[in-house]
């Protein structure tokens, strides 16, 4: 009886095994190119349909063939600038009109510029990009998530050094001097902060939300950055498919429910770590993005539970 036991308990691990992924839907917001580019192909292999995002086009076309030659069901690209909430509109109502639920949306829409470049809706890029367009993203899909009765939602970032606090007085870096790692910084934590606050307030649907953090990788993320820097990532930089792989584990696991708001900081262990951030600092940050993103057109839905944190 004890070995039935055993042999039941090391088959059924909910983190480790895989659900079928035919018949389900995934989007990657940045997925034309590199660590989302290697998570949407992993995901193809298991022959779900896959949307990808981006702005160029011809990229687009040549990811989704990629995507689609790898074995998903279904790729098609669709393009979209995430530097504006219009952007973020228009990608949600493409979103909506290809599949009416979704099993998946996977962040890694990123623009790393040496120089200060604000966007169309004057938000300072990376929180423009990295931040914002990401809640906007996933409020207006939380329905299309939930009502695939398992909706994962995955962040890919970096790992923040410990007890940064975003200044939510000044996020468009107007008072401090700007410099482009402290910025992508602030967009880290702003992010830990939304993943936190969405575990906690949409704890009753059946969508998760997590981070997974990565390291120095080998994409084209810094091709317009000196040649030493492009040199470091070539020698140093692990490849993409290696920093997509906690993102695909969490996409493909039986059962996430446990990495409900947690971010995965090591990306070669798949090991999450619950997010313990100030609830107060968390709860402003929401209400801030909700009046940012509505401030500039966007049209979001109501948050379910949108209840005031616990102290
Ligand atoms: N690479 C690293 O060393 C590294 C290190 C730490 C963390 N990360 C994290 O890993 C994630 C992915 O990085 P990566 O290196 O894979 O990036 P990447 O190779 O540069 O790919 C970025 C993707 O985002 C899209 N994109 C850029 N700007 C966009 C915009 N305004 N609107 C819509 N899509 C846009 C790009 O397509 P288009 O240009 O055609 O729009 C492309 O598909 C990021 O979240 C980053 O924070 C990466």
């Amino acid at each position: 009886m004890q070995g039935i036991a055993y042999i039941l308990s090391c088959e059924m691990d909910p983190m480790h095994d895989e659900r079928p992924l035919r018949g389900h839907n995934f989007v990657f917001s940045g997925g034309t190119a590199g660590i989302g580019l290697a998570a949407a192909t992993a995901i193809a292999r298991r022959g779900a349909a896959i949307l990808l995002l981006g702005r160029d086009g011809d990229r687009g076309e040549r990811a989704a063939a990629t995507v689609c030659a790898a074995g998903a069901a279904e790729a098609v690209f669709r393009a979209a600038d995430l530097t504006t909430m219009a952007g973020v509109g228009q990608a949600i109502r493409a979103i909506g009109e290809w599949r009416p639920a979704l099993h998946g949306l996977v962040h890694t829409a990123m623009t790393a510029s040496p120089q200060r470049a604000d966007t169309a809706d004057g938000f300072e890029r990376a929180f423009g990009l990295q931040y914002l367009a990401r809640y906007a993203l996933n409020r207006g899909l939380l329905a299309a998530l939930a009502s695939s009765g398992d909706g994962r939602i995955v962040h890919v970032g970096a790992k923040a050094p410990a007890g940064l606090v975003p200044d939510l007085d000044d996020l468009q870096f107007e008072r401090r001097r700007w410099s482009l790692l402290p910025t992508l910084m602030s967009s880290q934590v702003l992010g830990y902060l939304h993943v936190q606050a969405a575990a906690q307030r949409w704890r009753d649907l059946p969508v998760t939300t997590s981070i997974v953090c990565v390291g120095m990788t080998r994409t084209e993320t810094v091709r317009g950055w000196p040649w030493f820097v492009r040199g470091l990532y070539r020698l140093f930089g692990t490849s993409p498919e290696r920093s997509a792989a906690n993102a695909v584990r969490l996409l493909t696991a039986v059962d996430v429910r446990g990495a409900n708001g947690s971010i995965f900081f090591d990306p070669q262990r798949f090991e999450p770590t619950p997010l313990a951030l100030d609830p107060a600092l968390a709860h402003r940050t929401w209400e801030l993005s909700d009046r940012l993103a509505r401030s500039r057109g966007l049209v979001l839905p109501e948050s379910p539970g949108s209840v005031t944190p616990s102290a």
